[in-house]
């Protein structure tokens, strides 16, 4: 039993935010520095009001559309979100209450950029264990919230959007391996360290990182993993047909795929349009690759994240 993609679907809000908008906003920062540090060129903002749900919700529309499945059929919804509508109910539960599927089993998941890998890891088990037959698995984020627009270090890197995959119980190849981990002695290297408390926000409601620990460990894990899954699959890495990694820093994409010796060309780079949408940036990049028709039913494809946690998780797929 494995369980197979029959759908994806993302959604970006609004016109693309570009560096130079940026720039015109007041933020002291500048295109070059931008695009020659992280390969960003521009973003897209969710308007104020907006939440991850209503990302989500189209998002998962569209891949319910592809796999042409009714959202009544979906057994498990599982979203990947560190920007949630609200503290609870769960982002999963008010995109199934939109979608209008009643029964699912529903929840969020909270391993911020690496949180579409843990998902579909998680998800993956539900359907092998023979418990669930039907799950769809979302990542949505609204990071803008939670970045410091005074903080140039950190406030041009995100962005915000949503992507979403279908999964189905098949006998065909799917999921071949999965793998998820994480290091919680390293979470002050990238965190929002704040809580509302007794009606009020508590600490530092803005997101923090150390830029440098974070480049450094997230080149490392994503090697790791990406071996690890591969080896689980028989496969080496350089067999893959596209290596589809979180979308931070166009250097940190090149320097991982170069380590495991896959080539440029299958790569899928979304990061210098998108930014970094955290949970959303691998499902937006998949979903982009197999519309415009790269990734064909078949190929092999490996799925990596890494994030806040610190939290990495990977996924080796037959397309
Ligand atoms: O999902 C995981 C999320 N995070 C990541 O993947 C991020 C990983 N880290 C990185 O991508 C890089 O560390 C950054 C892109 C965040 C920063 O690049 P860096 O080469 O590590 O630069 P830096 O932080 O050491 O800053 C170098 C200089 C500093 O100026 P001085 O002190 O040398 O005069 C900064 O003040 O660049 C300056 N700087 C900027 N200048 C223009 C920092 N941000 C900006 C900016 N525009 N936006």
């Amino acid at each position: 039993m494995f369980s197979r993609l029959i759908g994806t679907g993302s959604y970006l809000p609004g016109d693309p935010v570009t560096n130079h908008d940026l720039a015109a906003r007041g933020i002291d920062t500048n295109d070059e520095w931008i695009i020659t540090r992280t390969g960003i060129r521009s973003r897209h903002l969710a308007p104020a009001g907006t939440t991850s749900s209503e990302l989500g919700l189209i998002a998962a529309q569209r891949a319910l559309a592809m796999a042409d499945i009714d959202p009544a059929e979906l057994d498990l919804i599982i979203v990947a979100t560190s920007t949630p509508d609200y503290i609870f109910p769960s982002t999963a539960c008010l995109i199934q209450g939109k979608l209008g599927n009643k029964g699912a089993a529903a929840f969020d998941v909270q391993a911020v950029c690496s949180g579409f890998a843990y998902a579909l890891g998680i998800a993956d088990k539900f359907i092998r264990s023979d418990s669930h037959k039907k799950a769809l698995v979302v990542g949505a984020e609204v990071f803008s919230r939670i970045l410091d627009w005074n903080d140039r270090g950190t406030c041009v890197l995100f962005g915000d959007g949503a992507g979403a995959v279908v999964l189905e119980a098949s006998d065909k190849p799917g999921i071949l391996a999965t793998a998820m981990h994480a290091d919680g002695s390293q979470n002050g290297i990238l965190n929002v360290p704040g809580q509302v408390c007794n009606g009020q926000v508590t600490g530092d409601p803005f997101l923090r990182m150390d830029g440098q620990a974070v480049f450094k460990f997230a080149v490392r894990v994503l090697s790791d993993i990406a071996e690890e899954v591969a080896t689980a699959a028989g496969m080496q890495t350089s067999d893959v047909d596209w290596l589809i990694p979180h979308q931070a820093n166009i250097r940190i994409i090149e320097a991982t795929g170069k380590k495991l010796g896959i080539n440029r060309d299958k790569v899928i780079v979304t990061v210098d349009r998108h930014g970094n949408t955290s949970a959303a940036s691998v499902p937006l990049a998949l979903d982009e690759a197999v519309r415009d028709g790269r990734i064909q039913r078949g190929q092999k494809v490996l799925l990596e994240g890494v994030g806040g946690g610190f939290t990495w998780g990977a996924a080796l797929l037959e397309f």
